[in-house]
């Protein structure tokens, strides 16, 4: 995820901002960059790579310039490398900016500014901001009122700091959706993403709400709406020491990662529509009709990516009318499958490295078949070598264990599966438009779900001494069961098993005595008369039951021991939510064990070994 750092008025910015983004580090990034506003011109110096390139080439930064702003860049639009590091320039090299988030109506906007002669030097989204105040400076304007004017005209995520040649004391930082911290003590301002980068030099500061403007300057500071009107930003009393800042006051990154879930949805639905509600897959370099060509598709990954697939097929099958097979990349690639030119591969992987995933992909490639990669991590070995690539923005994700990036990727699949279904004619565009809103109020149920966070640890703490779990679902619901099984194997190291809810009783249903939990996945699928037989089954062997219920459904509770509530959502999307609780419930069973979550024993975040 980018971070931001700004400084005015210390004796000498540079080496204040380079500690800010050493303490913005652990958040991930590609690239990074710093600017100071140093006599009529910038100086700016960026490097792709790790913060020891940058720190190499910062060598000749003019002296004791006390006015500066710093980014680290975890790459969404255009590749990670030294052109699209930031800070981002205008044409005429006044204006230096840094930008988190991602402007949804970059390309319109672009197109106007290079007709009216702008020279873009990157590929990013954040650039047309830098030529967007610059214009508007232009027809006179001061810097704040520039920004102020190109914010009412973008759409999307942002948080951003500004310096300009003409007022080298001055720092503009604004933000909508991405947060941002602004302060001003003793002769100093500052600007941050995030607390880290502040600590040590202040403990007092102020998080800027959506659509408001600081203009910080040493010792002091404005905060406007976007009217210009004076606000007052709320007060942020900075206590943390350097670790709880990283989490984000959090215990564990996993926990602030499972929490980071809305974002990380808003954020891979952000710009992926078109104005008349069609949907917009701008990196998919497989033109339509290549995709209307498709008569069968394979879905292949590893672990949490791999039951990402699982979870999309159902919606995939329905919409597009396409046969799909779901399979894991270590036996895809050696299993001769029947693959053709028609053929739509898509690979799932979080890191975009994973070994098994990537050679599958080039097998894959090899025997003829088109390849679609959904990945987090931009320009990864597989976004590279895929035909096309989807990225789903999730940030970086630190703890092992995945989590933001499973909703992500399950987000994405539904995306491309809508898009399929509408360039095959399987689905009527209102169809596709109504399923396109139900996606947009996942953030929202996500949110919802997690608040209940305080019931689904009673509900752990009451199960943490049990040795055998088994998670069941049909349909939808299996492999939701699936995910969270594997999840509390991976943090928690109790033995769970996930099976279709219909199959138990075809064996493993032998298993199950006194004392046993059994997860249900219970909320209202067209099947949840047949779980809920299930459920009966073990139940009636002594099981003790936890089901996922949807909101109000008392008569499904009535059958568990402990209900985890979940809000309801249309079927075909229930996985992004039902998987929550499921999570929440793993983290704390490990966490009741004493268990390291976010380094889980014998496992490795990128596998990139067979
Ligand atoms: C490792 C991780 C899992 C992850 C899997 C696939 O095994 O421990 O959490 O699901 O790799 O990783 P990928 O980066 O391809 O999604």
């Amino acid at each position: 995820m980018c971070g931001i750092i700004g400084v005015t008025g210390s004796g000498d910015a540079l080496p204040v901002l380079m500690e800010g983004l050493s303490r913005l580090e652990y958040r991930g990034y590609d690239s990074a960059g710093v600017a100071l506003a140093a006599g009529t011109q910038l100086w700016t110096r960026k490097r792709a790579g790790k913060l020891a390139e940058l720190v190499a080439a910062v060598g000749d930064a003019p002296a004791r310039t006390s006015c500066g702003i710093g980014h680290t860049r975890w790459a969404t639009h255009g590749r990670p490398d030294d052109r699209n590091a930031h800070p981002h320039a205008d044409c005429s090299g006044a204006l230096a900016l840094v930008h988190n988030g991602i402007i949804e109506n970059y390309l319109p906007l672009s197109d106007e500014l290079a007709g009216a002669g702008h020279h873009f030097a990157s590929d990013t989204d954040s650039e047309v901001l830098a030529h967007l105040i610059e214009a508007r400076m232009a027809e006179g304007d001061g810097l704040a009122d520039a920004v102020r004017h190109c914010l009412k005209a973008v759409k999307g995520a942002f948080a951003i700091a500004v310096v300009h040649s003409s007022e080298p004391d001055l720092i503009v930082a604004a933000r909508r959706v991405s947060p941002l911290i602004v302060g001003a003590a003793e002769g100093v301002g500052l600007v941050a993403s995030d607390i880290p980068a502040l600590l040590g030099h202040i403990s007092e500061c102020f998080a800027l709400e959506d659509d408001q403007i600081a203009e910080v300057r040493p010792g002091s500071m404005v905060v406007t709406d976007l009217d210009g009107n004076e606000v007052t930003p709320s007060r942020l009393k900075v206590d943390w020491d350097l670790e709880a800042a990283e989490k984000g006051g959090y215990e564990d990154f996993m926990l602030k990662e499972i929490h980071e879930q809305p974002k990380a949805l808003t954020d891979t639905l952000l710009g992926r529509l078109q104005p008349d509600g069609t949907l917009r897959l701008d990196e998919v370099r497989l033109d339509d009709d290549e995709l209307r060509d498709v008569d069968k598709v394979f879905v292949v990954g590893c672990g949490t990516s791999y039951y990402a697939g699982l979870a999309a097929r159902y919606a995939i099958e329905h919409w597009t009318r396409l046969p799909v097979e779901i399979d894991i990349a270590s036996e895809f690639r050696y299993r001769d499958p029947v693959v053709d030119s028609r053929t739509l591969v898509i690979g799932v992987s979080q890191s975009g490295e994973t070994i098994d995933t990537l050679q599958a992909m080039r097998e894959a490639k090899r025997w003829g078949a088109k390849v679609l990669v959904i990945c987090n991590v931009v320009d990864s070995s597989m976004a590279r070598e895929a035909d096309a690539v989807l990225y789903t923005r999730a940030g970086p994700e630190i703890g092992v264990a995945a989590t933001k990036t499973h909703v992500s990727q399950l987000v994405m699949l539904q995306l491309l599966a809508l898009h399929l279904a509408r360039l095959r004619g399987t689905m009527y565009p209102d169809e596709v438009r109504t399923m396109v809103r139900v996606l947009h109020e996942l953030p929202a149920k996500v949110e919802e779900a997690l608040g209940r966070d305080g019931h689904v640890s009673e509900v752990a703490l009451a199960c943490h001494q049990v040795r055998d779990f088994f998670y069941i679902g049909r349909h939808v619901g299996y492999p939701v069961a699936l995910e969270g099984a594997l999840k509390l194997k991976e943090i928690a190291y109790i033995r769970a098993e996930g099976y279709p809810a219909g199959e138990l009783k075809h064996g493993p249903i032998a298993l199950i005595e006194p004392g046993t939990v059994v997860v249900g996945i219970a909320t209202g699928g067209h099947l949840l008369d047949k779980v809920l037989s299930n459920v009966s089954e073990v139940r009636a062997r002594g099981a003790t039951v936890v089901l996922v219920v949807d909101d109000g459904d008392e008569s499904t509770a009535a059958l568990a021991d402990h209900v985890l509530w979940v809000p309801q959502t249309h079927e075909l999307f229930s996985p992004v939510v039902d998987v929550v609780p499921l999570q929440l419930l793993a983290y704390f069973l490990a966490k009741a064990r004493g268990n390291d979550v976010d380094k889980p024993r014998n496992l490795a975040k990128t596998v990139t070994v067979e």
